[in-house]
This record gives structure tokens, sequence and C-alpha cells, in this order.
């Protein structure tokens, strides 16, 4: 969270903020422990922008698998376990659907209609529909040909160009999506929607939702109304600027899928299902623009993160990559490229895809979901308005489901234990967040993935760097995204060791 955050909260009447956290705090509610809070600031200075799961980790290790925090009086909690996750977000989902107001990144920036951010209503509930239509485990056969084109665009522009991974990465990933989405090939990595793309997550992720992503407008919405000229007002000028680009990602792409709807050259996609009913009435016209640019605006980062956790795991690993070689040539042969007809076929694969999304974890701590009702959770107080979060990381290295978690060990889905702890191994149940906002894109991305994972131990080898001697190096690898469990660009070696992609 930056200085500035605190600068403004702390300019607020003291005599104001004092008579407010009385007023909220003289209650006697028992809420689940947690690091002790300051007055009023509550525990903001026990936040960090950087690996904020990995804080929230040593909290659950510190009070228990529930850690509660508050931030100006905003309840937050912290959840580290699987069957916590799945007793509120899942089976309690009615009350633990909800989204905060966020009056920075929603109202002002204009992102409050993009579906992470939209509450649980009426609007909510039509946007999901549509996108469960489209991307449903049924429908996902529709982009397999879309998926093999990009994969082989992917992999031939890493091998020749292998500096500019993250380049051909986002390529791969907002190109998938334009044609699932938009219906629209992006041609080059300097694709117009691809660069609006890239430029408005960076903003999302790293300027507007800085810490916690909670802005001291978002606590008192008063400050909106402050002049920007005042000592920390520079966010108002920051809002306006961020608003113009995130409108344009939003309206730009939905106009170009109408225009070549009219001129006929839209590919089948979510938007091409709706457009080709004809003119829509204004409600479905807000629900499939809004429905496509989350969908789209959701997709980038997490891919990206996956594919470079691919290819760590690919330089870090190479015995379990050679391995599920061995497994694809024996089943596939070395004449063709692997599909997904082969899927099924290819066990050991399956468990290497597992055990990347696993160790990798994408989304270390999920979205924050809103509690709509007072809630009682094993005795403690869980407040109308607190923020639930489960920390995805320390599900995924929880030793009771995980033995020997931080060790990329592809086996540990093979091992001889019951079908329901095996059930509870699989970490899809984890990565893609919980109950009704769980990620629409699922299916699509753990497809998308498998067939990039199965293409890519079939042609590529990838290796640790070697300096200008010829030695191999151990090369850095930063973890820096609040969000995202993105490492930074990072070097490694990639060889081509087969000649299928040449023809195909
Ligand atoms: C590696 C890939 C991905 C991962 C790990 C991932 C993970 C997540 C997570 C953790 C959430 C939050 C769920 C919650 O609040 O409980 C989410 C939400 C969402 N994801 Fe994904 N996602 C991925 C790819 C995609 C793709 C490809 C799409 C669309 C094509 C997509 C669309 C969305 C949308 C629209 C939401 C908001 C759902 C809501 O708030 O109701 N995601 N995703």
């Amino acid at each position: 969270m930056p200085d500035l955050h605190l600068l403004v909260a702390l300019l607020l009447p003291a005599s104001a903020a004092t008579l407010w956290y009385l007023g909220k705090f003289t209650t006697n509610q028992v809420f689940p422990p947690g690091p002790r809070p300051l007055p009023v600031l509550g525990n903001i200075l026990d936040l960090t922008t950087k690996e904020l799961w990995l804080r929230a980790h040593e909290w659950a290790k510190q009070y228990g698998s529930i850690t509660y925090v508050h931030i100006f009086g905003q309840d937050v909690l912290f959840l580290n376990d699987a069957n916590m996750a799945a007793e509120l977000l899942d089976r309690r989902g009615a009350t633990y659907s909800g989204k905060p107001r966020l009056v920075m990144v929603g109202e002002m920036c204009g992102c409050e209609k993009m579906i992470p951010f939209t509450t649980y209503n009426d609007a909510f509930r039509r946007r999901r529909k549509l996108m469960q239509m489209t991307l449903g485990p049924r429908n996902i056969q529709n982009y397999h040909s879309g998926m093999e084109a990009e994969t082989k665009t992917f992999l031939r522009s890493i091998v020749s160009d292998p500096s500019n991974y993250l380049r051909h990465i986002r390529r791969y990933a907002g190109g998938l999506t334009l044609s699932v989405v938009y219906g629209y090939k992006a041609l080059s990595s300097n694709d117009p929607y691809l660069l609006l793309a890239e430029e408005c997550m960076t903003l999302l992720s790293n300027e507007m939702a800085p810490g916690p992503g909670i802005w001291p407008v978002d606590i008192f919405p008063i400050l909106r109304y402050f002049p920007k000229w005042l000592p920390g007002g520079t966010f108002k000028v920051k809002a306006a600027k961020w608003k113009q680009r995130m409108e344009e990602f939003i309206e730009k792409p939905w106009a170009h899928a109408k225009a070549s709807m009219m001129s006929g050259t839209i590919l089948p996609s979510f938007c091409s299902t709706f457009l080709e009913k004809g003119h829509l009435p204004p409600e479905e016209e807000e629900d499939v623009k809004y429905s496509a640019n989350s969908m789209y605006a959701a997709s980038a980062d997490t891919t990206i993160t996956t594919i470079s956790h691919l290819i760590l795991a690919m330089m870090y690993y190479p015995e379990c990559f050679k391995k599920a070689r061995e497994e694809i040539e024996e089943v596939v042969g070395k004449s063709r490229l692997p599909n997904f007809n082969d899927r099924a076929s290819l066990p050991y694969l399956e468990c290497i895809l597992n055990e990347t999304w696993r160790w990798g974890c994408p989304v270390p701590l999920n979205l924050p979901h809103l509690v709509t009702e007072d809630d009682i959770f094993q005795g403690k107080t869980v407040r109308k308005g607190a923020l639930v979060i489960a920390n995805i990381w320390a599900i995924l290295r929880d030793e009771a489901i995980y033995p020997d978690a931080s060790t990329f060990r592809p086996e540990r889905f093979m091992e001889d234990i019951s079908p329901e702890k095996m059930k509870q191994r699989d970490p899809r149940n984890y990565i893609f967040g919980f109950g009704r906002r769980r990620c629409p894109g699922a299916d699509l991305v753990d497809s998308s993935i498998w067939l990039l994972l199965a293409t890519m131990v079939a042609v590529i080898d990838i290796s640790k760097p070697v300096n200008s001697d010829g030695t191999e190096f151990e090369p850095e690898i930063e973890f820096d995204n609040f969000v995202f469990r993105t490492p930074k660009a990072f070097q490694f070696r990639v060889r081509m060791r087969s000649n299928l992609l040449e023809d195909a």
C-alpha cells in the first residue's frame, strides 16, 4: 500500500475517526484471532504489497487457519484451509459471494461492471449464465482448432526468439481469448487489441489495485469530492486518466466484433453466438459486452503466469519431463503431434499438469468475497461487510493434502490413496476459486494449457541458461506482482527437438 494512502487517511479529523472506531469496536463479538491491530488504523502496517500470501500463511501458523485483520475497521478474513474455504465460500455461498463497493477501482476508474467487481445481483447472475453457456465443458471443443493454431505459433516464436518469451506468451494468451471471445484473429504480438489489453491489465493489477486494493476513498467515499489539489488528491487525476483507458478496453474490441459481424468476417466465438441473433436489446447488449470484456481481462495474466510456471518446471525438473516425453512417444509416436483425443491415454502428462497447477499457483490469494449477512463460524463472528480471502497458496502447500508440498512431484497424483483423498488433491478445486464465483474460464484454460504442455513436451527442450564460457547458471526468479504469482522475466535455453512443427 503506497504511503500516499496512509497520508491521506491520517489527514482525516482524528475526532471523527476516534468516534467511529469506538462505535465499531465496543461490541462483545468474538472475532477469529489475528495480528494485533493499531487503534483506528487496524492492521494496515501488517500488510505488504509483495507476496501477501506468504505473510498470510505465516499468520495461519501463528493464529490458526482462519485469520482476522482489519483495515480502518474493514474486516478481512484469510482462510488458509481447504475445508474452511469449501464450508464458507461453497456451502454458505448464498452469503459469501458478494463484492465490496470499490469507489476507486470500480466507480472512479470505470471497472464496476466488470464481473470480478460486480456484486451478487441479477446482472451478475445473467452474465455468469452467458459465460457458462459458451465456456462449459460441452463447448470447449469448438475452440480446439484455435488452440492448436495458437500453440504452434507460440512454440515457433519461443524457439526462434526466446529472450522475448513474455511477449510470445502474451500473444498466445491474448490471441486465444480474442478469438474465443470476440471472434478476432490477432496476427502479430503488436496487435492493437493485445497491446491495449496488456496496458490495461498492468494498470489494473499493479496501479489501480495496489496493496489489498483498498484506497482511502473506498473507506471514506467523501474524499472523492475533495479538490484534486489537496495533499494526496492526485488519486483523482490518476483515476480520470485510467478510466479513459479502461473504457477503450471495454468498447473497442466490442465495436470491432459488431463491425465484423456486419461484414461477415467474425469467427465463431462468444460474441458471434449473441450477435448472430441480430439486434440485441440494450440490457442484453450490456451483458454480452461486459461478460466479453471480463473474460478477456481475466484470462491474460492468469494464462501468462501459468505458462511461465510451465517453462520454469521444464527447466528445473528435466527428469519429470523426460518421463512425460517417453510416455508421449509410446502412445502417440514421433510422427504426429499429440491432440485432445490422446489426453485420456497420457496419465503421467496429466500428473505433470496437476503438479504445475499446484506448484505454480497462478492466483495465490483468491479474489475477495464480501459477506452479505452476519454469520457465525466455529463460534466466531463474521460480520456482514467482511471480506473473505481464501489463501490458495496455503491450501496448495498444506502438508495434510500434499505431503512434501514444497517439492515438484507429479507422482503424488498417482499414489494409491482413497478416491476421496485423491479428489481432495485435485488442484482445480482451489486454483480457480470457489463457489458461485469460481472461474468460468476453468475448463477452457485447462484444455488449452494441456495442449500447450503436451506439444511443448513433444517438440522442445528447455534447460538452464549458460554463461559466455558455456557453464550453466541459476537464473534469478523473482515474484513481484501483487495479484498474480508471475515471475519477472528470467533466462533459459530452448531447443527444437523435432520437425513436427515445420509443416504443421
Ligand atoms: C490459469 C488460468 C486461470 C486461473 C488460475 C484463474 C483463476 C481465477 C480465480 C482464482 C478467480 C476468482 C474466483 C473467486 O472469486 O472465487 C477467477 C475469476 C474469474 N475468471 Fe479466471 N482464471 C484463469 C483463466 C481464466 C480465463 C481463460 C477466463 C475467461 C476466458 C477467466 C475468466 C474469469 C472471470 C470472468 C472471473 C470472475 C468470476 C466472478 O467474479 O464471478 N479466467 N479466475
